[in-house]
């Protein structure tokens, strides 16, 4: 007690304050968030993500070499798909010469040993917006694992190092590892979004993909049939626990900030890597009070990055990764 106990003893200077740090930040925390698009010499910027582009396979090659040059060792690749590729069945997503199985050879060809993750889900490539079949209003489940497990086995082909199904379909992680298994890619993982919530916070996202839900007569206008209902906590849990159970080696929950409590519950509960998405809402929101003077860019970023990490998180997908690498280095 007070005076035998001071707690602002520790707190004194930096190397005080260094030392019993309990939650720090590495470039080996982070996952790179990619998007890809057609052409040739392009880079461009996403207009909700300022600072955030989506670059051609050509310049994809420097942005993974330069990833690499500052520590960042694992991407996560999107492809933003032309519209006239799009269909409700997810035709071009299992294209062995699509833009995801192009891209995924040319970081591994950029990079040989950069860890290359791919998204699973259909909505870039659907012509409704949706990460799976569209028929009578509703989204077909089985109809739609089908087609994640052939995107998954092409993206195994290609070389991904793992598949990462954001997509929310029940039962697909099994679905997928059998497959796997039975094609001999015993040693491709799998990171599942077990716990994805339907979120407001994606918006930037959709943008970049242009991969927002059509709105159409008999199309269902948001994705609240698939992703999870924000009031839930438990079901987080159940959800985690059966793709556990289903094979998944990592497992994910998105977005990040405002869902830091299920980061925790899940990692006390599971003995298993759990990764967690800071999604582009989140980098919007800080990018736009940081334009306007409002907000500490720099500071706000590394705040909210040891939050996430200290909530629970093994890994933080985050399109501030290279920023944070950039600080850390300072
Ligand atoms: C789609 C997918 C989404 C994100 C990752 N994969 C959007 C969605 O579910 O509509 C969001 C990522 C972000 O907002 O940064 N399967």
């Amino acid at each position: 007690m007070y005076p035998l106990k001071r707690n602002r003893r520790l707190r004194q200077n930096s190397a005080i304050r260094n030392l019993v740090r309990e939650t720090t930040l590495s470039p080996d925390d982070f996952l790179v968030p990619l998007f890809v698009t057609e052409g040739s010499g392009k880079k461009e910027e996403i207009a909700s993500m300022p600072g955030y582009y989506r670059y051609s396979l050509d310049l994809l090659e420097k942005e993974v070499k330069a990833l690499w040059a500052l520590g960042l060792k694992s991407v996560l690749l999107f492809v933003k798909v032309p519209d006239n590729l799009k269909d409700n069945k997810g035709t071009e997503a299992i294209n062995p010469d699509g833009l995801m199985q192009r891209a995924v050879k040319t970081v591994k060809n950029a990079v040989p040993e950069m860890l290359v993750m791919t998204d699973v889900a259909m909505d870039p490539y659907s012509s409704y917006g949706h990460d799976g079949i569209v028929e009578n209003g509703k989204i077909l489940n089985d109809a739609s694992v089908d087609v994640l497990v052939e995107m998954s086995l092409s993206h195994a082909q290609a070389g991904a190092d793992f598949v990462a199904p954001s997509d929310m379909m029940d039962g697909r992680i099994l679905a997928i590892r059998e497959a796997f298994e039975d094609d001999n890619f015993t040693d491709t993982g799998i990171m599942s979004y077990s716990a994805k919530y339907a979120s407001a916070f994606y918006g930037p996202f959709r943008e970049a993909l242009d991969s927002a839900p059509v709105d159409l007569k008999g199309v269902p206008k948001d994705k609240k049939s698939y992703q999870m209902d924000y009031g839930n906590r438990i079901e987080a849990l159940r959800e985690t626990e059966i793709d556990i159970d289903e094979g998944a080696d990592i497992v994910m929950v998105k977005p990040g900030l405002c869902y830091l409590d299920i980061v925790r519950d899940i990692k006390n509960e599971f003995d298993i890597p759990l990764a967690v998405y800071q999604v582009s809402g989140e980098y919007a929101m800080i990018k736009a009070a940081a334009e306007k003077g409002w907000l500490d860019h720099d500071a706000v970023v590394l705040e909210q990055l040891t939050a996430i990490k200290r909530a629970g998180a093994d890994i933080i997908a985050s399109y501030f990764a290279a920023d944070a690498v950039k600080l850390l280095n300072r």
